[in-house]
């Protein structure tokens, strides 16, 4: 059988030969990317974390995704240093962390990222003078209140953006490194976006999108300044989560919980320099979902009378 095709394929004219090498390698190309998906996905063992060092660096982890990290990391037997900017949700994150995991030592750092962020950064490197900090998860963000044009976004809202997004990840970046850089070990995570990465354009959300483009791509040049110096950049990519800032409750196949999305989240680190840990969230196999998200967005902000105010980030 296999023998008869062969001696058929001789009797082809050239043009379709080429044509057929050509679907060949691409069906090849496709299984390879396919299987290589899967191992990922499902078979990739999590690196352990602790060899990175005992001590982990969470923003933002009194709500939604940054929680669920500082969850996740501490289930792995991590001490963590938390940074958010309420002192009462720190505590009671901090309390119900250890009551669940009473062998972990954790710090809280009061920084708001909105504010003062040279003086928040001084008290970042403060506390983690001397500690052995191995992962980094820069997970604090902001987006808008509600969809608006861009020529919308008052003063307040556009410092605020690229304060917490662009400034507060950078400088609390620059602030960890320079430890991780003297034992030649480390793990950063940034938190990016969809919104900037998976699909083209987010029409009245340009300047959220924006700021996680920079996350993007500084991870990328990061990642390769510092992987000869042991040190793992990634950026992660995160579709639509059930958060707060999605103003999504309840959780669904398409959409975690922020402590699913951070399990899958922690399987990733050490790997790519960027990734989309969730796998129902991998771009390609929820492309129909992610379309049908952009016409909508499209129909509405074009052709339906809407009030911006009823939509959330
Ligand atoms: N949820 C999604 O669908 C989604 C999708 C893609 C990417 N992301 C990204 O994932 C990250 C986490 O988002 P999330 O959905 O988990 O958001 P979230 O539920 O709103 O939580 C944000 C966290 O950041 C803290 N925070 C906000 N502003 C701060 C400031 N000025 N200073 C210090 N801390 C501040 C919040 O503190 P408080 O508790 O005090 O409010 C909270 O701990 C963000 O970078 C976001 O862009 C989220």
């Amino acid at each position: 059988m296999g023998l008869r095709f062969l001696d058929q394929l001789k009797d082809q004219p050239l043009w379709l030969l080429l044509l057929f090498t050509l679907g060949s390698l691409s069906l090849l190309k496709f299984l390879f990317a396919s299987l290589k998906w899967v191992y990922v996905s499902f078979l990739r063992p999590a690196k352990n974390l602790k060899k990175y060092g005992s001590w982990a660096l969470v923003t933002g982890p009194t709500d939604g995704i940054g929680k669920g990290f500082a969850f996740q990391l501490a289930g792995k037997g991590l001490n963590l240093i938390l940074v958010g900017r309420n002192p009462d949700k720190l505590k009671d994150v901090s309390g119900s962390i250890q009551s669940k995991y009473s062998n972990v030592q954790i710090k809280n750092v009061v920084v708001d990222f909105s504010g003062d962020i040279d003086e928040g950064v001084q008290k970042i490197k403060e506390t983690i003078e001397g500690l052995d900090v191995g992962v980094l998860i820069n997970n604090v963000g902001v987006s808008y209140p509600y969809a608006r044009f861009f020529h919308e976004v008052d003063e307040g809202l556009l410092k605020n953006l690229i304060q917490v997004n662009v400034e507060g990840t950078t400088k609390v970046t620059q602030a960890v490194l320079q430890g991780m850089l003297k034992k030649k070990k480390g793990a950063i995570v940034n938190i990016g976006s969809g919104a900037a990465i998976v699909i083209p354009s987010d029409p009245l959300y340009a300047l959220y999108a924006a700021t996680k483009a920079y996350i993007d791509q500084f991870s990328r040049c990061l990642y390769v300044e510092y992987k000869n110096s042991g040190i793992d950049v990634q950026c992660q990519v995160p579709l639509y989560v059930a958060t707060k800032m999605a103003s999504i409750r309840r959780s669904s196949f398409w959409v975690p919980s922020s402590d699913c999305y951070a399990r899958a989240g922690l399987r990733a680190i050490g790997y790519e320099p960027r990734c989309t840990p969730y796998w129902p969230h991998f771009p390609s196999l929820g492309f129909d979902t992610i379309a049908a998200g952009i016409n909508c967005r499209f129909l509405e902000t074009r052709f339906l009378p809407w009030d911006p105010k009823e939509r959330t980030a």
